[in-house]
């Protein structure tokens, strides 16, 4: 049996005295730590938090908040019951763009001091609220700004309904503290309850224990009873209806996207028992969708209970679902074992792409699988390409110091982790690399974990000491070092062989109306689209257009690779199309690489700078930070 075993989980962190249970095992700096400490408290700092919870951590949140779509703002209070570890005055906190009223201590709130420090763009400022050693309870009383970076405030206009204002939140990577004043590190893990009021018209949901339909009072009590990082904090406010999927699954949605929604992803319960055959039991109760409008800035978000998602992926064909898998499969990797700072933001996407591939897989059989992998790899193929083959931000473990943790947002995290992985999986085997995930998911369940963390139990756990096998495994070119390793096997798909040979056949003449295209998917589509000359003929774009219809497809990622083409070709009669697209989707996956095929000539400069002047109060902060940068 190995140390890791032997250790009891789940005992309080507070004090060493009470890990005496753990067996010890030698530490690559040296040290002896019991496995306990290596899983939680001998974790890296996080340069992207003032919080120090080494002396002073908070445990368990109590929300009491305002929604006020009129003003734009959330006010109220956060109440937080603390460890106070080493018996410190002051207990620190992130806060950006926060207005902070009033600080108390204990339950008769007693009034202390609270200080905020320099502002930093992207880290905002430390709050630092005095507390004296038998402290149990900090209050913090609050406002957020109009223009908080986690908030998007919608118009009726901007929903699918045009009756009602919707409000979501996105607090990955650092932005909770746009909107709750909180120790916002991954590393860090409460509990919480919310008390939440908002216009009677309206429901709120959480990441947390949900209501399924609305109330006459406007307020809604939430409680999420397992411990989560800052980053998982979620709210939504809107004119949502709930419609039950499976035993344990269902969808919020407004009225007007629901049915849509219901038949999109009628498959989320035959993924959740995928997911459980492969990694275990579900550990967060219900798994339900959130659907938002189309300005949310990502394909999906994994807020526990309530994974976030894009209407961008209501093909009404049920072919971009992959996502909901991905946001499934953080429930294990990043919910339940999560990265400990954003440097090791790889262990959060790089397992979860593993893991998303394996449902799927699970699902529809190794052919698909295959199609997502090798898309994947084009993805990968082109952040190396992009960054350079020397950049350290093509390690998987990154060193972020001083910059957004969003610059790690990366294919890198996503499919060079995934590779390494299946790397892994194909050196020693599936059934053994599935025993392996299953025990680190166990393992380290509800805790944060470093790059070195997870390194540590692979080498105790299933390196072994096999020189053959570490040699294979090749933790150095996979972590530590730029590009993909020599010897790297790209993977391979016998459909998209099929796709190759018609598209072959196009490229010595073959008419596109006469390509063999019967039953294809969209990743067959999307490879064929990316596939297509750098160059085309006015004549060619039109003849694709007129037999396979890409500017009017009903599938954002076949418009979005379609309209880089029409860009480069100045094909003009998807200009409408593109333009449409671009001022109702807000998903930076597809407005980055459109926006940045305009930017390429001083005439699409022109054309992205005027749609972008229209779409922009359409987009979430997350997107217009990085747009306003690319079109500066
Ligand atoms: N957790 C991410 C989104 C994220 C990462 C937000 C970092 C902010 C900072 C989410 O799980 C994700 O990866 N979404 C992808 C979809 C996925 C299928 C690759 C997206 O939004 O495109
Ligand atoms: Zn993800």
């Amino acid at each position: 049996m190995t140390p890791y075993k032997r250790c009891l989980l789940g005992l309080s962190m507070a004090g060493a005295l009470q890990l005496a249970s753990c067996t010890s095992q030698p530490t690559s700096d040296g040290e002896t730590m019991t496995s306990e400490q290596t899983a939680t408290e001998k974790l890296p700092a996080d340069v992207h938090s003032y919080a120090q919870p080494a002396e002073a951590v908070t445990k368990h949140l109590d929300l009491d908040i305002d929604v006020n779509f009129d003003q734009k703002t959330i006010s109220g209070t956060a109440s937080y019951l603390i460890d106070n570890l080493t018996g410190t005055d002051k207990i620190v906190f992130d806060s950006r763009n926060l207005q902070i009223e009033n600080a108390y201590l204990g339950d008769n709130i007693e009034e202390t001091t609270f200080e905020l420090g320099e502002t930093n763009q992207f880290m905002g400022q430390s709050l630092t609220v005095k507390i004296k050693p038998d402290t149990k309870k900090v209050t913090i009383k609050y406002k957020t700004s109009p223009d908080a970076a986690a908030l998007q405030w919608l118009s009726p206009q901007q929903t699918a309904g045009k009756k009602h204002p919707f409000l979501f939140t996105q607090s990955q990577a650092i932005l909770a503290r746009t909107w709750i004043p909180i120790q916002d590190s991954p590393g860090i893990r409460f509990t919480y309850n919310a008390k939440v009021k908002v216009p009677k018209e309206l429901l709120a949901v959480m990441s947390a224990e949900n209501p399924v339909q609305k109330n006459s009072t406007g307020v809604y009590t939430f409680e999420m009873k397992q411990p989560i990082p800052s980053y998982l904090m979620a709210l939504s406010v809107g004119d949502l209806v709930f419609e039950k999927v499976g035993p344990q699954t269902g969808i919020y949605a407004e009225p007007a996207t629901i049915k849509a929604a219901a038949y999109e992803f009628a498959e989320m319960d035959k993924m959740l028992v995928a997911a459980e055959k492969i990694y275990g039991k579900y550990r967060w109760d219900r798994y339900d969708l959130l659907v938002l409008p189309p300005s949310f800035p990502f394909g999906g978000m994994e807020n526990p209970r309530l994974t976030f998602v894009t209407p961008t992926v209501l093909a009404k064909d049920r072919s971009l679902t992959s996502l909901i898998a991905h946001e499934l499969a953080h429930s294990w990797s990043g919910n339940l074992v999560t990265n400990a700072t954003w440097d090791d933001f790889w262990l959060n996407e790089g397992f979860t792409v593993y893991f998303e591939r394996r449902i799927m897989e699970e699902l529809y059989g190794k052919e698909y699988a295959d199609m997502l992998n090798v898309l994947g790899y084009q993805d990968l193929k082109h952040t190396i390409a992009d960054k350079g083959a020397d950049n350290a931000d093509t390690h998987l473990k990154l060193d972020l110091e001083g910059r957004d943790p969003d610059e790690g947002l990366t294919d890198i995290a996503y499919e060079k982790g995934n590779f390494f992985l299946q790397n892994i999986e194909k050196a020693v085997g599936r059934a053994r690399f599935d025993q392996f995930v299953n025990d680190y998911f166990n393992t380290f369940a509800f805790q944060s974990t470093s790059t070195d963390k997870f390194l540590d139990f692979l080498r105790s756990e299933l390196i072994k000491g096999d020189e053959e096998l570490a040699e294979k495994i090749n933790i150095e070119g996979w972590v530590y070092s730029p590009g993909l390793p020599e010897g790297f096997t790209a993977p391979a798909s016998s459909r998209f062989a099929k796709v190759e040979e018609a598209y072959n056949a196009w490229k010595s003449g073959k008419p596109a109306a006469q390509l063999t295209t019967k039953d294809w998917s969209s990743h067959e589509w999307l490879h064929f689209i990316r596939m297509l000359p750098e160059t085309m003929s006015l004549q060619q774009m039109a003849d694709l257009d007129k037999a396979f219809n890409f500017t009017n497809s009903g599938n954002s990622e076949v418009l979005a690779a379609w309209f880089l083409h029409s860009i480069k070709n100045n094909y003009a009669t998807a200009d409408k199309a593109l333009e449409t697209f671009l001022t109702n989707v807000g998903r930076r996956k597809f407005l980055v690489p459109i926006y940045k095929a305009l930017n390429a000539t001083p005439e699409g400069k022109k054309k992205a700078l005027a749609i972008y002047a229209k779409a922009r109060p359409n987009y979430h902060a997350v997107s217009t930070v990085t747009l306003d940068e690319l079109l500066k």
